[in-house]
């Protein structure tokens, strides 16, 4: 597709200039303060801001198997929506992602409906029992696997995990944590998260293998990655929405990991100020109203990712806009190995155009996800998304 984009306050992780961006083919082709084209397709932009579309490195499609909470078609629809054009989707399905089959499925699928590419993760153990690693095996040559997880439960065994970290770095693969040792989930969940960070920053350091930390929610957790980091260990992470924006003061929403103190999210505020949050991963987990009432830990997150962000992180001056588009576009394309996340030339054509100055107010019955279950329901925020195009095609418009 081509498509040649006009006035528009153009922003990534390096640049903040007005201009015009120019796709072709799907990718963009020319970046200046003025391209003349005649027979382009053209967007007049003046007045929004243009960045590359979101990355998201953790959600739940839900399908196969649970589509009565969300489907691959609904999940595409709510992360355009949400100005994301790429998504990583967790294991936790039925059956679970353990077979070439299941993770075909998905990805054909995804392909299918067209209007985001989708990573599916292959489970670290053979239908999150735990303990078998015999797929990885299989499966190891197979070029449609990057990312491998247990989220949603998380390996229990530590010998396990070092032998799922020295398999992935003998692969080329990263190892997704959910961080929560079972064994203390009923007693206390922050030790849960902080005792299996502490494990696998350790195993990370001792393997070598490439460790991506999910949805980090607590000070020592947190701490525990970045003491990685410093001494060398092949460790990324991500926060999610809810835990920078959220206090369980105020609002202790079931979602696992729990929102946390108001010290913790001080504290991955100073995190990501500093440099040592790679991406904002938004964890989207649909559930019904009535599973909700029963208990089930989860929020949706897609269609709410980027005004929270951009209200909570760039209104709040905590962080800038270019560095929001280097967490949210930039380093989770890096991870999931996707040829965008900046606005450059050779970079597919994925871009969104926001509405930075508008406050609106969440209304989950205009979500495109199946699931409504949000905590930030009739919330005001800054930062609506106006339109999504994917490879020089408009996917989403308002
Ligand atoms: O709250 C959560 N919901 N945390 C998880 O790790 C899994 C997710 C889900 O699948 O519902
Ligand atoms: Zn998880």
């Amino acid at each position: 597709m081509n498509l040649l984009i006009k006035n528009a306050r153009v922003i990534d992780c390096s640049q903040d200039f007005i201009g015009d961006i120019y796709i072709e083919g799907g990718v963009i082709q020319e970046i200046s303060r003025e391209i003349i084209k005649k027979d382009a397709p053209c967007l007049d932009a003046k007045g929004l801001v243009l960045m590359p579309s979101f990355i998201d490195t953790h959600a739940h499609f839900r399908d196969p198997g649970l589509t009565w909470k969300e489907d691959i078609e609904t999940g595409s629809k709510a992360a355009v929506a949400g100005g994301y054009t790429g998504v990583c989707l967790m294991a936790n399905t039925n059956p679970i992602c353990s077979s070439k089959e299941t993770l075909d499925y998905v990805i054909e699928k995804g392909q299918e409906i067209g209007l985001i590419d989708i990573h599916q993760c292959l489970s670290i153990t053979k239908n999150f029992d735990g303990k078998t690693l015999e797929h990885l095996d299989e499966l190891k040559d197979y070029k449609r696997i990057r990312a491998i997880s247990d989220d949603g439960i998380g390996v229990k065994d530590g010998r396990v995990m070092l032998e799922a970290l020295k398999k992935a770095k003998e692969y080329g693969w990263v190892i997704m944590s959910h961080a929560e040792s079972s064994e203390f989930s009923d007693m206390d969940m922050r030790l849960a998260e902080d005792m299996m960070t502490q494990r696998d920053v350790e195993l990370a350091k001792y393997t070598g293998g490439r460790l991506h930390m999910s949805h980090v929610s607590t000070k020592d957790s947190m701490e525990y990655v970045i003491d990685g980091k410093l001494k060398g260990a092949n460790v990324t992470c991500e926060v999610t929405p809810h835990h920078i924006a959220l206090t369980r003061d105020e609002n202790n929403y079931r979602v696992n990991p729990p929102i946390r103190e108001k010290r913790d999210v001080e504290f991955l505020h100073k995190a990501i100020k500093d440099g040592f949050v790679d991406c904002i991963g938004t964890d989207h987990a649909p559930h019904t109203t009535e599973e909700k009432l029963k208990g089930s830990p989860g929020m949706v997150g897609l269609e709410t990712a980027f005004p929270i962000c951009y209200t909570t992180l760039v209104t709040g001056k905590i962080i800038s806009l270019n560095k929001l588009s280097e967490i949210m576009s930039k380093n989770p394309a890096n991870i999931l190995g996707m040829n965008k996340g900046t606005i450059s030339i050779g970079k597919e054509g994925d871009l969104v155009l926001l509405d930075l100055d508008k406050k609106f107010k969440v209304d989950s019955s205009k979500f495109y996800s199946k699931g409504h279950n949000t905590p930030f329901e009739g919330m005001e925020f800054y930062g609506e998304v106006q339109m999504t195009i994917k490879g020089g095609k408009i996917v989403y418009k308002k």
